[in-house]
């Protein structure tokens, strides 16, 4: 028997491990310029953490939770969202006896049991946020710009953000009832969710993606005749700052969000392929004010959201985003012939230990078998050790894409080496006036910040240096 992932789950290698973690390396970045720091959670938590903090009127709590008992007879679940588990975490370990407001993020895997379709996995990535402790309009609209703009970071010049409020305790309350009131008199029409959603959270049947029940939900009251005078002013309040800042969004009165934590703003932010493919909404968040209290901890509210890795992975595959991620190596070391195989297997440790990603057969092979090798392994350059090049001290070096050859001394190798990738190394500046971020000799960048990022080659290099100006 050959075994398969398990449904719904996928292997992530090659390329896509790549891109997976470019985006999470971008996404990590936007939330450092914003002061968040990362946190790392466990997989599992007590069922009751997401029965309670996701809410066990969300579908994920009601039929998607991978949950078992464990040896010691407890119910554990696999994390289907992350927001509960920050939430749990800042109440053990305290962390809101600190400075306020928390401003986390973190990224991981979570599981729901779904229908698996394009874009919806059982097992799934997601990049977050949360931010606890400031129950402020500014504090909605940070996060939601932040998200904006780790899309724009990744790439993404179209980003569609879709917004509502779902207002106060109190707007909700009577808006569920004028919406059980409405909904009461074509339930028996409605599909056998809808049915149960009348009875657990009518807000959550606006949400309906059958046809029929749709265009009901077309006539149901708005929740915008319902905030109260605070949600209405606080919701305003959020969207004249994401209008200041430039962030185009609509307003979307039957957005809702799937989770019960939510009060006040909630955001999806939908990016299309250039196909017109739909992948589903990259991201959703918003606003909670009870989720940690009701937890056991201080009533502090919070705001956040998360991504979907997978769905931003199809998606800047799609739209080219990822075209100059390669997997690649710097070096293949070929050895000529049996007898220099152990000398080969030690020149390749050096050029490690000298910080150049390195490769070379275990066994002896043909000199032509090796260097399709190298090109298939995407080598910059190949290092021929036979051993006429032993005896001499000088190795062979030869650049994989201009085929033009070159000697190397073993002696000076690391000072050698260093000469030929030079400028091709990738040095890290954050000045943002030097487009190019090296600083190797030749690109003589005095910006002095030494930690951004610049692909300069040697030939052709277009740094533009404020000292350049
Ligand atoms: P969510 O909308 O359930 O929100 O999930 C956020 C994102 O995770 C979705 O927009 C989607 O991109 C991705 N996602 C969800 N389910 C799947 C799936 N089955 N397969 C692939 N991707 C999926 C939350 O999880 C909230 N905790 C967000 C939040 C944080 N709200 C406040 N803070």
């Amino acid at each position: 028997m050959q075994y398969q992932p398990v449904k719904g789950t996928h292997d992530i290698y090659g390329k896509e491990v790549l891109g997976m973690r470019y985006i999470e390396t971008v996404l990590a970045a936007a939330c450092e310029l914003y002061n968040y720091k990362e946190i790392m959670l466990p997989t599992l938590e007590y069922t009751e953490v997401f029965s309670r903090g996701t809410g066990a009127g969300s579908d994920i709590v009601r039929k998607e939770m991978y949950t078992f008992l464990d040896k010691g007879n407890r119910s554990v679940t696999m994390r289907p969202e992350f927001t509960a588990g920050v939430m749990r975490s800042i109440i053990s370990n305290k962390l809101y006896a600190g400075d306020l407001p928390l401003k986390l993020f973190y990224s991981g895997a979570a599981y729901r049991y779904e229908r698996p379709q394009l874009g919806r996995y059982r097992q799934f990535h997601q990049f977050g946020i949360e931010q606890v402790g400031s129950d402020n309009a500014r504090a909605d609209a940070e996060c939601v710009i932040l998200a904006v703009s780790g899309l724009q970071m990744l790439g993404f010049q179209n980003v569609k953000v879709k917004i509502n409020s779902l207002g106060d305790a109190e707007t909700r309350a009577n808006y569920r009832e004028a919406l059980v009131e409405y909904f009461k008199g074509h339930i028996d029409e409605m599909c056998s969710d809808c049915k149960e959603r009348l009875e657990l959270n009518p807000l959550r049947i606006l949400d309906c993606k059958v046809e029929h029940d749709q265009e009901i939900a077309k006539g149901a009251p708005r929740i915008k005749d319902y905030l109260t005078e605070a949600s209405e002013k606080r919701f305003y309040e959020t969207l004249s700052i994401i209008n200041a800042m430039g962030i185009e969004y609509e307003l979307d009165e039957n957005l809702v969000r799937g989770l019960d934590y939510y009060s006040e703003f909630v955001f999806e932010i939908h990016l299309t392929s250039p196909e017109g493919k739909d992948y589903g909404a990259v991201c959703g968040g918003g606003h909670y004010g009870g989720l940690l209290k009701e937890l056991g901890g201080p009533d502090l509210a919070g705001v956040g959201f998360a991504m979907g890795v997978e769905r931003l992975y199809s998606l800047m595959m799609e739209n080219h985003l990822l075209d100059d991620i390669e997997e690649g190596l710097d070096l293949y070391v070929m050895p000529v012939g049996e007898k220099v195989l152990n000398d080969a297997f030690e020149i390749t440790m050096a050029c490690r230990s000298f910080g150049y990603s390195t490769d070379s057969p275990f066994q002896s092979m043909k000199f032509g078998t090796m260097f399709k090798k190298a090109e298939k392994l995407g080598a910059k350059y190949a290092l021929i050790v036979g051993e006429e090049e032993l005896e001499n001290g000088v190795l062979k070096i030869k650049n994989i894409a201009t085929q033009e050859q070159q000697e190397i001394s073993l002696e000076n190798l690391q000072e050698e080496l260093h000469d030929i990738f030079g400028c091709e190394e990738e040095h890290h500046c954050h000045c943002h006036e030097c487009e190019c971020d090296c600083d190797c000799e030749e690109c003589d960048c005095e910006c002095g910040d030494e930690e951004h990022e610049c692909h300069c080659h040697e030939e052709g290099c277009h740094c533009h240096h404020h000292d350049d100006e």
